[in-house]
C-alpha cells in the first residue's frame, strides 16, 4: 500500500509493531541552551540541554527520563550516551574529533523521540573564539581542550551505501545498504533533519542487505545508520542530500531486503564510507515493506517552529493508519510528519 500526502497538509503517523512499545513522537522537545549552536557545535565542551514539554502552551506531555543521546557522525560510528537522568539536568559532550558532521537526535527512556536539528560540524577552540566574535552566548572558556576526544578503533562492523555519502539522492532512487560484521538481525534507522522523528527497520535474521527506496521528503538531509542486535553502530553511517520530486509515492517500488554473501572490502580504509562498488546487493528479495522516512522540517532549524499544528498529541493516534507489512520486516513508525 502506498502513503499519499496531500499538499500543505500536516500528517502523523504512529505505529508499533513487534516487541517495542511505548514509542511516540510528540511528546517532548529538546534544544542546546546556548542558541549559537546551529551549524556548528564545540567539541570536548559540556553543552546544557532543554527538555520541554511538546506542548510548550499547556506542557501537558512530556518525556520519561532518562534521556540518550545519539550522534550519527556521518562516515563515521554513531554513538548513544546517556545524557540526563532528570529533566533539570541534561547535558552533552561531544567527543568527536573536529571537522566530524553530526546529526543530533534525542530518544528518552521509552524509546520516544525528541527530534533532530541541521545537521552540525563539530569545531575546536578557534571556531569557537571566531564565532564570539558574533555570539555573545558562546562561553569562551568551553571547548577549549579536544582530550575528550575517542580514538575510533578499527571496526569490523560497517555499512557500505552504493550511494556516495554527503552526495544528492533522488525520490524514489534505489540506495543499496551492504551491511558486514556486526550481529545479526540488524537495524536501520532512517534519520531526517529538522524532523520530530526517526524511523527504525528491523530486517529479518540473517538479512544483510537493504534496499531503500527513497521516499523521503526533497530538499532536506537524511541519515542512514545501522546498528545491531547488541546495540552496536555500525561505521559508515551516511548522509544524503534529498532531492527531485515531492511526489513520493513511488509506484510500484517497496523497499526490501535479503541475505548476500559479501566480499570483504578492500582495504583497511574501510572505516569511512565510500561509494562502495563492493556493496551492490543481489536481488533477491526476502521480504518487502513501504518504508517512509521522517519528513524533513523546511529550513528551520528549530523544532518549534515547525510544530505549529501538532499541539495535541492525540491527533498523532487519530491520525494512525494501518501499514502493510510483507515479510518479517519489522517496520516501527516513531511518527512521520510532513510540512510542506
Ligand atoms: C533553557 O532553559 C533556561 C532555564 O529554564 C531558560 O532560561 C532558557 O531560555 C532556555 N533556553 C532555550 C534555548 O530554550
Ligand atoms: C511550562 O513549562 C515551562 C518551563 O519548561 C514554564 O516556564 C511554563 O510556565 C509552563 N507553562 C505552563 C502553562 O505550565
Ligand atoms: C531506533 O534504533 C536505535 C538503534 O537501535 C535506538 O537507539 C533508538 O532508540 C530507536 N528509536 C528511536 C526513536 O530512535
Ligand atoms: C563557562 O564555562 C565554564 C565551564 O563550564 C563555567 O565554569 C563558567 O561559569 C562559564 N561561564 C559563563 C560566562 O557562562
Ligand atoms: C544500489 O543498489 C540497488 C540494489 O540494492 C540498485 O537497484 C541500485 O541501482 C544501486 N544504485 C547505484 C547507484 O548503484
Amino acid at each position: 500500500m502506498r502513503f499519499s500526502f496531500a499538499p500543505a497538509r500536516f500528517l502523523t503517523l504512529s505505529a508499533c509493531v513487534a516487541s517495542i512499545s511505548a514509542q511516540t513522537s510528540f511528546l517532548y522537545k529538546w534544544s542546546f541552551q546556548d542558541t549559537s549552536i546551529q551549524t556548528t557545535v564545540p567539541t570536548c565542551t559540556r553543552l546544557a540541554i532543554n527538555i520541554t514539554s511538546f506542548d510548550t502552551t499547556t506542557n501537558s506531555t512530556k518525556g520519561t527520563p532518562p534521556y540518550y543521546m545519539t550522534t550519527y557522525a556521518i562516515d563515521g560510528t554513531p554513538s548513544t550516551t546517556l545524557i540526563g537522568t532528570k529533566e533539570s539536568d541534561v547535558s552533552l559532550i561531544v567527543d568527536y574529533p573536529v571537522g566530524t558532521l553530526v546529526l543530533f537526535s534525542v530518544t528518552d527512556a521509552n524509546g520516544s523521540p525528541g527530534g533532530t536539528f541541521a545537521p552540525m560540524t563539530v569545531t575546536g577552540q578557534s571556531s569557537l573564539v571566531a564565532s564570539r566574535e558574533t555570539s555573545h552566548q558562546t562561553n569562551l572558556t568551553a571547548g577549549a581542550s579536544t582530550s575528550c576526544i575517542k580514538t575510533p578503533s578499527a571496526s569490523k562492523f560497517t555499512i557500505t551505501p552504493n550511494v556516495t555519502s554527503n552526495s544528492d539522492l533522488t525520490t524514489c532512487d534505489l540506495l543499496g545498504l551492504a551491511i558486514r560484521g556486526g550481529v545479526s538481525p540488524y537495524t536501520l534507522s532512517l534519520v531526517a533533519a529538522t524532523s520530530p522523528s526517526v524511523t527504525n527497520v528491523t530486517l529479518p535474521a540473517g538479512d544483510n542487505v537493504y534496499t531503500y527506496i527513497n521516499r523521503a521528503a526533497p530538499g532536506g538531509h537524511l541519515v542512514a545508520a545501522i546498528s545491531d542486535s547488541t546495540g552496536e553502530w555500525a561505521t559508515g553511517a551516511a548522509i544524503f542530500n534529498t532531492k527531485g520530486t515531492t511526489d513520493t509515492e513511488c509506484s510500484g517500488l517497496a523497499s526490501s531486503s535479503t541475505h548476500t554473501d559479501l566480499p570483504d572490502l578492500p582495504s583497511s580504509s574501510s572505516s569511512t564510507s565510500s561509494t562502495g562498488s563492493g556493496g551492490s546487493p543481489a536481488s533477491t528479495t526476502t521480504a518487502t515493506s513501504n518504508t517512509n522516512p521522517p519528513r524533513s522540517g523546511a529550513s528551520t532549524s528549530t523544532l518549534s517552529t515547525s510544530t505549529t499544528s501538532s499541539t495535541n498529541p492525540t491527533s498523532a493516534a487519530t491520525a494512525l493508519r494501518p501499514i502493510s507489512l510483507l515479510g518479517s520486516i519489522s517496520l516501527i513508525l516513531g511518527g512521520l510528519m510532513m510540512f510542506v
